[in-house]
């Protein structure tokens, strides 16, 4: 309700990591559609410029970043005014058994999708404070509350990250500062193909795919009610408590295998 008051005075701006493709994407486009002033931050200039075409919306400013270098988090702190809204969605899904992954690929992802939103958190966060407003998003994954084979080092990352966030929600809510986690499953981007995972799209069964832009709405709709966290789709709601148990587990594993 604030937020509209102040829309009608006012434009909000938001920072969207990953936001050439994807969830990244239709949240740019959400917010476009609300009129926010938007700083995209993405990393491959050419995907950066065709969601520029796509997006094709005059208040949105693009950059491309590493955003897995901790000089990009510094740059990117040091050189936006705080946002409004940060979402921090930047991410790639990460194919590899234990041991598989060398240790500098490691700390990359785990700088990418946890470490760095971390430091771009808490970058922006004392500016919001000292406001007396902001709002946070950060896309973990329901893959943090679950045991994933072969994909442990995104587990642990996405469960880090999902830890951090709910913890940090309950500390600032008395700093009038949401924070929100959103758990999506599986979603129809990019992202598996992307990461050598493409079998999924036909494995994985269509009832348990999500669409960006509904994990987008039920997302934000949570973040303006100041939920610490938010499961989109109906059927990850469903299944959420079970995922821990072993049935579930070997199902999953079935409908991962590669062959
Ligand atoms: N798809 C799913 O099933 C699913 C499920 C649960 C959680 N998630 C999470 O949702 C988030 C978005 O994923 P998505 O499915 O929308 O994937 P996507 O379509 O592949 O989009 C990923 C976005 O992150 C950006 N990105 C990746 N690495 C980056 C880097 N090093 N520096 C800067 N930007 C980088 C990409 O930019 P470029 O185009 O420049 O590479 C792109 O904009 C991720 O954190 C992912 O883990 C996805």
């Amino acid at each position: 309700m604030i937020e509209v008051i102040i829309r009608l005075f006012m434009s909000l701006k938001a920072l969207i990591t990953g936001s050439s493709t994807g969830i990244g994407y239709q949240y740019a486009k959400y917010l476009a559609l609300q009129g926010w002033d938007l700083e995209l931050i993405s990393q491959n200039e050419e995907r950066s410029i065709i969601s520029k075409e796509n997006l094709s919306y005059e208040n949105a400013k693009f950059h491309t970043y590493d955003l897995g270098k901790k000089e990009s988090i510094q740059f990117i702190v040091e050189n936006i005014d705080v946002p409004d809204l940060i979402v921090a969605n930047a991410g790639i899904a990460i194919n590899g058994a234990i041991g598989e992954l060398s240790r500098e690929d490691k700390e990359y992802y785990y700088y990418l999708m946890c470490g760095g939103v971390i430091d771009l958190i808490e970058g922006f966060v004392p500016r919001m404070i000292e406001k007396g407003s902001g709002r946070i998003v950060i896309v973990s994954s329901i893959g943090a509350t679950a045991s994933m084979p072969k994909s442990s080092l995104y587990s642990s990352i996405k469960a880090g990250i999902y830890a951090y966030g709910k913890s940090i929600s309950t500390e600032l809510r008395k700093k009038n500062v949401s924070v929100t986690v959103s758990l999506p499953g599986y979603v129809r981007t990019n992202a598996h193909e992307r990461s050598g995972l493409g079998h999924l799209m036909k494995k994985v069964p269509w009832w348990m795919w999500v669409n960006p832009e509904q994990v987008v709405k039920e997302t934000e709709k949570a973040s303006i009610k100041g939920k610490a966290e938010i499961i989109p789709g109906l059927v990850y709601k469903l299944v959420r408590p079970l995922l821990g148990l072993q049935p579930a587990i070997h199902v999953w594993q079935k409908l991962t295998k590669k062959t």
